[in-house]
This record gives structure tokens, C-alpha cells and sequence, in this order.
């Protein structure tokens, strides 16, 4: 009897085929005939294309075509609807116009990689130059809007005769006020973008490409391409990371799949590290102002947030920062949320790990820790005296909510008590040591639209198949996972097909939501299947229970008992004849109204900073995370490792410097733009309070129940790791130092003048 695998350590059902190569990403599948394209990209941020030498790169070896804009033969459209706000709103390379440095403004088409690269390489370009609008503190600027949820990024929440958020504030015992300032971020996620496109004539085409959203990425390539939207079928098995840079269709998969057609031969384009930089999105610099006004005794009046983000030219919709972190992590019966956007002629800008909550969480989470200095209050209980109940921007409760557990669990772990709250208290020899922490909230939206489908064979295996993509994550083992629980059968004999949108439509591998919204369709795809499985029991020719009442069968851990016999499924069918049997989950139901979903989690940090070199290094790192029932327990705990990764990057390494002047994002090469290594990374310690959330994934089973249900109550994890990491580490760094640095990446020339 299989125990279920839900919650234990499982090893990835991909991890012997990644690790030792055989997994095909996008950029490994062949085609016969492959042709091989490269993009020239511009090298103004505004303006105009006034003409190309083309020359040289027509006359170099393997040269197919060359591509210029705007007249060229390719057959690219606009996207619109909901397509239009995954894609960039300009079609690329039918336009003269330049709208930001690092566009493609030329393809060159080649019998090789090389040889495309090399006369991409000659062919050169004139401009009429305009003066880029560069930086968020330029006008106009423009309200951002509701958010991508619905939700309104601005709030003004006043209690009872208290006339302004300012009057608020002005009121109270104690103010806190700062003002952060970071550069532009970059994903940075292994894999390259690469596009294979292949046609079946001029209307049907396969794609290899990565996809964060595989559905909505196929409806924009139908929709750029001008073919029917069934007509594009994208496959997107593996995927070397996403982190929000494979969620808008931009113009790399576009020009290949309309070169490919042009040619009449399959083609693949593959970005380089550079192009990647700008055409591939990055998350936005901004502004953020946080206003804090408290008693005495460190309990909340007033909470302002503000931010001003980018709103490049190319995106109809972007970012908003400020908002989702303090729209719910605190009581306070003033509450002041506001979302700017500078309209910017620089690349597209758009989610990026946790793409509002991180930079959110840094501000308000930093200017936190300087109350609790403000007040003499102790962080972890300045941030339980502010604890809130239900979400301050609603009034509703939460589906389930243990954050206070998180930060006791946490402090526990960690050691917490041991520390000194005065900066600079803790010296050995060169090294100053000090200790922060910070909460990490992250919005757990349920989703629907989406299918799983199940197959049981007459082998006593079973397909579990739905269309999502699996970024490295693990999805594709949840799925499996999960498949097992609900159908009772070890994971040997599931096999997970996903990464295909001719599958049933997979839910989208973005905001942290793919587990919670995959695995009550595979529960509900079991309980279908079951009940198909029976219905063929007592109807078929040469089952033993042709005749019988559905009802006097019973389903358990792949075995159908009734009427004095029991026979596995694969028998049933193997005895019918059948070659398998197949369902689809019913649609998911809507929401239960009345609460709202979010994950929650608390970070603690000790980093030591060299007196002499302002060099800071993190030395212990702990998490405690609150998201639901983990499916497994080793890939959550990498989720959140490598969530804990990226907010040390944020707080110590990573940023591009947008030239204001030209908008060049000026260190555009993995070389130059830091992210964090091994050698930065102490042991992460990581707890998870697994939990389950069975009002944001249906009920859990009763123990009567033919299927298994334990994978049910999950909540999303992928990005809760990296909110809120980066200010537990300038915490940690106040704390060793008494220097509060504002704008991250936390450098050594911030530190060493004031050391
Ligand atoms: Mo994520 S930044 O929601 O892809």
C-alpha cells in the first residue's frame, strides 16, 4: 500500500535528465533544413530609423536575407484584447520607430548561427535622434492604474474625522519618513531565450519556446502571425528559469516564427546574454516614500507608501510597487497607497520575482526596522503589535493566516533573543556583526480556465496531462505529485505531460499560483476519471460487473472492489479490451467570497561588514514561511533558497545603470550585472509550517473520499522567499553598523565613508 508522497522530500521526475543533459530546452531541438537567425538591435534610445547599409551583411557567407525596418516582407499584426496586455504594443520591425536603446530594429537570416551573427554584426544603421525621457523623477507621469488583479494600486483609507493622510501623521507621537531610490533590475535566468518555429505550410506552426503562460503566449504568436489561434501549437517542456521574464510574448519568437514563414524553412533564433537585457524585460527603478506615524509604543496611525515606477512607451501595463505589500500586512486605521508611472523611452518593464512585493517590501519592511529603533520596540514584537487581523485594505479575513506563528517559530530558530539591539555592539577583529528580520507577504490569487486530464492505462500507470510550463521549479513533479495522492498509486507510475498547449490548458507558471491552481484540477480530474472507470465496469463486455450497479463498486489505491471481487484498473481494462480511459477536470468553481488569500513568511539575517573595506557578508539566513500544504518538501525548500537568493542579490549586488543621458542600460552583461554566487551564500535555513489552506483549494477530504486529497491546501511559495529578504539583510546591516542605506544594492562605497 503506497503511503502518499504529499509533504516528503521527492526528487524531481526531470532531475536525471537535466543533470546529465538530455533534457531538450528550446534552443536544443533540430529540424531538418534549419535556417538560423540574428537581430540587430538599435543604438538610440528615441528617434527614428532613417536607413540601413545592408551591404556588407548580404555579401558575407550563408546570408539568406536581411530584414530592415520598417519595409520588409515579414507578416507580423497587432496583438489585442488580453493578448495585447502580454506583448509589447508595437510591431516589431514594422515600425521606423525606435522606441528605446536595445530594440530590434533588423534580422539577419543565415545558413548558420555564426554566420547570421557575424552579418548581423555589419550591418549598420542611421538615425534622427530625440532626447529619451529617461528617469522616473521625469514628467508627465500618469496614475498606474488597477492592478493586474483588479485591485486599485492607489488607496486613501482615513478613520473617522481625520481629514488627510498628512493630518494623520502630523498627529501622531512618532514619524518615521524615507525615501528609496533602486536601479533597474535584470531576471538573469539561466537559459537564454531561444525560439524553434517550424510551419505546416503558411498558417500552422510549432513553436519551441519558453513560456511562463503557454496559453496566452500561443494566442499573441496566433494573433502577431495573423493564423487562427488553434493553428499555433507552442511546446515548452523545460524551461531554464522564468522569474516573470518569460510572462510578456516580446519580438524575439514573433521575428523568428515570421522569418520562418518568409523562408519557407524552419528557423531559430537565440538571443544573446546582452540582447537579453533589453529585450527581455527587467524590473523597473523606481521611487518609493514611506511615511510611518506610531505611538510611543510603536502602534500604527498612519502607513503612506508611494512609489513612482517606470511605464516604458512599448507596454500598455506595468508594475506598481508600492501597493500589495502595504495594502495587507498591517493594522492601522490610516492607510495611504499610492502608484505612479513615469512614461519612459526605455525597454519594456515588467514582473520580476515578486515584482511588486520585493521592491515593496524592501521600503516598507526597511522603514519598519527604523521604528522599531524610533520607538525602542523590538522589531519582531513591533511587527506582533501591528498584527493584522483581517486585511487593512478590505476588512476581510484571510482563507488562513499563521504569520505570527512564522515570526515566534522564526526568532526561535534563529536566536532571536540573543541580540542586541544597539548598532555596532557585536565586533570580531575586522568584522562588525549584526542581525535583522523582516515579513515577507505575497497575494495567493486563485485562478481559473485552466484543465488537467487524466489517463488511466490498461498497465496500471497513469498520464496526468495539462499544459503548464515547468520554469525549474518543479511543477512538473507536483503534478505527478499529486496525480499519485489523488488516484492512490505510487509516482513510479505516473508519468506528468505538461509543456504542450495542445494538452488540456495548463494554468499560468507566474505569481505563485501554478501548484494551488493545478492541483485541485488533478484531485477533480481523478474523482472524474474514477467515476468513469466505473461506469465502464458494469457496462462493458467481458467485465465482471457488466450489469452491476455503479454503486456497489468501490475505488481504492488503483483498485476497484465490489460484489466479492477486486481487480486493479489496469485489469479491468486489459480484460475489456480498452487501451485506456480518459477524463478532464470539471471547471474549477468560483471563489469563496468573504476572505482573501495570501502567503506569509518571516526572514531573519546575520551579515557581518568588513570596517575597512565596507564589504558585506551574509552569515546565517532563516525563513519561515507560511504557504499551505507543501506538496514537496525538497523542491519548496529550493523555491525558497533560491527566493532567499534573490533578496540578497537585491540588497547587496544587483542593479543596471540606466544611462539617463542616452537610456542605455549601461552594464548589460552577466559579467557586469553582479548576481549573487555560491561564495556569497551561507546555509539557508528554511521551515515551512505546511499548513493547509483548504478555502483556497476546495475542501479537504473526509476520509471517506475515493481519491486521495492530501495535495489539496497548498498555497503558492515560489516568491515568497524573496520578499522581504533584501530588508532583513539592510536590517542586519543597520544593525551592525548604525548606517541605514536606502538605495540597494547595499556597495561597499555606500558603507565606507561612514564606517
Ligand atoms: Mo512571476 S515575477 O509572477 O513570473
Amino acid at each position: 500500500m503506497p503511503r502518499s508522497p504529499v509533504g516528503r522530500e521527492t526528487d524531481r521526475v526531470d532531475g536525471r535528465l537535466k543533470v546529465t543533459g538530455a533534457a531538450e530546452y528550446s534552443g536544443d531541438y533540430l529540424a531538418p533544413n534549419l535556417a538560423h537567425a540574428h537581430l540587430v538591435t538599435s543604438t538610440i534610445a528615441r528617434g527614428k530609423v532613417t536607413g540601413f547599409d545592408t551591404a556588407a551583411a548580404l555579401a558575407s557567407p550563408g546570408v539568406l536575407h536581411v530584414h530592415t525596418a520598417p519595409n520588409n516582407p515579414l507578416r507580423l499584426y497587432e496583438t489585442t484584447g488580453q493578448a495585447a496586455a502580454f506583448s509589447e504594443n508595437y510591431i516589431p520591425l514594422k515600425t521606423d520607430v525606435v522606441h528605446f536603446h536595445g530594440q530590434a530594429i533588423a534580422m539577419v537570416v543565415a545558413e548558420t548561427p555564426e554566420q547570421a551573427r557575424d552579418a548581423a554584426a555589419l550591418v549598420t544603421a542611421t538615425y534622427e535622434v530625440q532626447q529619451p525621457r529617461t528617469s522616473v523623477t521625469d514628467e508627465p507621469r500618469v496614475p498606474a492604474g488597477p492592478t493586474i488583479s483588479g485591485a486599485p494600486s492607489s488607496l486613501n483609507i482615513l478613520a473617522p474625522g481625520v481629514g488627510s493622510i498628512d493630518a494623520a501623521l502630523a498627529a501622531s507621537d512618532v514619524v518615521v519618513e524615507a525615501e528609496f531610490h533602486q536601479n533597474v533590475q535584470h531576471h538573469a535566468a539561466m537559459e537564454p531565450h531561444a525560439v524553434l518555429a517550424v510551419w505546416e505550410g503558411d498558417d500552422r506552426v510549432t513553436l519551441h519556446a519558453g513560456a511562463q503562460i503557454p496559453a496566452a503566449y500561443a494566442l499573441g504568436m496566433a494573433q502577431r502571425l495573423g493564423v487562427p489561434a488553434p493553428n499555433v501549437r507552442l511546446i515548452t517542456k523545460y524551461v531554464g528559469g522564468g522569474f516573470g521574464a518569460r510572462v510578456v510574448l516580446w519580438s524575439d519568437t514573433p521575428l523568428a516564427a515570421a522569418a520562418a514563414r518568409e523562408l519557407g524553412r524552419p528557423v531559430r533564433l537565440v538571443l544573446t546574454r546582452e540582447q537579453m537585457f533589453t529585450l527581455t524585460g527587467h524590473r523597473s527603478h523606481l521611487t518609493q516614500t514611506v511615511r510611518l506615524g506610531a505611538s510611543r509604543d510603536g502602534v500604527l496611525n498612519a502607513l503612506s507608501h508611494r512609489s513612482v515606477a517606470e511605464r516604458p512607451t512599448t507596454m500598455s501595463f506595468t508594475m506598481t510597487p508600492a501597493h500589495s505589500m502595504s495594502d495587507a500586512l498591517y493594522r492601522t486605521p490610516n492607510l495611504h497607497v499610492d502608484a505612479q508611472l513615469a512614461v519612459l523611452d526605455i525597454p519594456g518593464s515588467r514582473a520580476m520575482r515578486g515584482p511588486n512585493e520585493a521592491p515593496g517590501g524592501f521600503a516598507l519592511e526597511t522603514a519598519m526596522d527604523e521604528l522599531a529603533v524610533a520607538t525602542g520596540v523590538d522589531p519582531v514584537e513591533l511587527r506582533l503589535r501591528n498584527y493584522a487581523a483581517t486585511s487593512p485594505s478590505t476588512n476581510l479575513p484571510w482563507s488562513s493566516k499563521h504569520l505570527d506563528e512564522c515570526y515566534r517559530v522564526g526568532a526561535e530558530r534563529f536566536g532571536w533573543a540573543d541580540r542586541s539591539a544597539t548598532p555596532r555592539a557585536r565586533v570580531d577583529g575586522q568584522w562588525l556583526y549584526g542581525t535583522g528580520m523582516a515579513t515577507a507577504i505575497y497575494p495567493a490569487a486563485r485562478r481559473a480556465g485552466f484543465a488537467v486530464g487524466i489517463r488511466l492505462r490498461e498497465d496500471d500507470t497513469a498520464v496526468v496531462s495539462t499544459g503548464v510550463s515547468d520554469l525549474g521549479t518543479g511543477g512538473g513533479t507536483v503534478v505527478a505529485i499529486s496525480g499519485a495522492d489523488a488516484l492512490g498509486i505510487p509516482m513510479q507510475r505516473i508519468t506528468p505531460e505538461i509543456g504542450d498547449t495542445y494538452l488540456p490548458p495548463g494554468a499560468p507558471a507566474v505569481g505563485s499560483s501554478n501548484t494551488h491552481a493545478t492541483v485541485p484540477l488533478v484531485v477533480d480530474a481523478a474523482r472524474n476519471v474514477i467515476a468513469e472507470l466505473k461506469r465502464v465496469a458494469v457496462t462493458a463486455n467481458r467485465s465482471p460487473w457488466q450489469g452491476a450497479e455503479v454503486s456497489d463498486l468501490r475505488y481504492e489505491r488503483g483498485i476497484l472492489h465490489g460484489l466479492g471481487r477486486s481487480m486493479t484498473f489496469g485489469r479491468l481494462l486489459a480484460a475489456i479490451g480498452s487501451p485506456g480511459i480518459y477524463m478532464e477536470s470539471s471547471p474549477l468553481g468560483a471563489p469563496i467570497p468573504g476572505v482573501v488569500h495570501h502567503s506569509f513568511g518571516a526572514h531573519f539575517c546575520e551579515v557581518r561588514v568588513n570596517r575597512f573595506t565596507g564589504e558585506a557578508r551574509i552569515t546565517r539566513f532563516t525563513t519561515v514561511a507560511d504557504v499551505g500544504r507543501v506538496i514537496n518538501a525538497k523542491a519548496a525548500r529550493s523555491q525558497l533558497v533560491g527566493g532567499v537568493i534573490f533578496g540578497i542579490g537585491h540588497a547587496l549586488l544587483e542593479e543596471n545603470h540606466l544611462e539617463l543621458a542616452t537610456g542605455r542600460l549601461a552594464n548589460s552583461t552577466l559579467a557586469d550585472y553582479l548576481v549573487p554566487v555560491n561564495a556569497d551564500i551561507p546555509d539557508i535555513d528554511v521551515h515551512m509550517l505546511d499548513r493547509p489552506d483548504p478555502l483556497l483549494t476546495g475542501p479537504l477530504g473526509d476520509g471517506t473520499e475515493e481519491v486521495g486529497t492530501a495535495s489539496l491546501g497548498a498555497r503558492g511559495l515560489g516568491e515568497i522567499g524573496t520578499v522581504g529578504s533584501a530588508a532583513a539583510v539592510g536590517n542586519a546591516v543597520y544593525n551592525a553598523t548604525g548606517i541605514r542605506v536606502h538605495n540597494v544594492p547595499i556597495t561597499p562605497d555606500k558603507l565606507i565613508e561612514h564606517l
